[in-house]
């Protein structure tokens, strides 16, 4: 499998595992339709819905961290916003007609994810789940 979740990415809170557990599962699938060749048709159509969920968990995150004073907000939201800049610009490399735009793509997502989950995401939870965060406010 070329994404898979791993134990090690649990952060301590449900409803923010599931988010991440759900990315993951949108970036492997992506990965397959595009060795697998698939219409030209369906892969826009995974990156507008992953690009959608991408913004609605990095929305939740900001949520929380709002809700509870996180310190670390404003590194954390860089880290959401650069990324965000690189897949617009490899989806407009795709776009554009460049094919190796699209393996970039995936290849950065998960490595982008497996870091930002083990570093960024823990840290945050670590301090949310001190100070008694309940999966309910995701
Ligand atoms: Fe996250
Ligand atoms: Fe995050």
């Amino acid at each position: 499998m070329f994404f898979a979740w791993k134990d090690e990415y649990s952060v301590g809170i449900d409803a923010i595992d599931l988010q991440h557990r759900l990315l993951i599962i949108m970036i492997n699938d992506l990965y397959v339709a595009i060795h697998e060749n698939r219409s030209t048709e369906a892969i826009p159509e995974m990156l507008s819905r992953l690009h959608h969920y991408i913004q609605e968990h990095f929305s939740a995150e900001k949520r929380l961290m709002e809700e509870y004073d996180y310190p670390g907000l404003r590194d954390h939201l860089q880290e959401h916003d650069d990324m965000v800049e690189k897949v617009a610009e490899l989806a407009a490399k795709y776009a554009s007609g460049r094919v190796g735009g699209l393996a970039e793509l995936v290849i950065y997502l998960r490595g982008w994810l497996d870091n930002h989950i083990c570093r960024t995401d823990k840290l945050m939870a670590l301090s949310l789940v001190e100070q008694g965060v309940q999966s309910q406010f995701c």
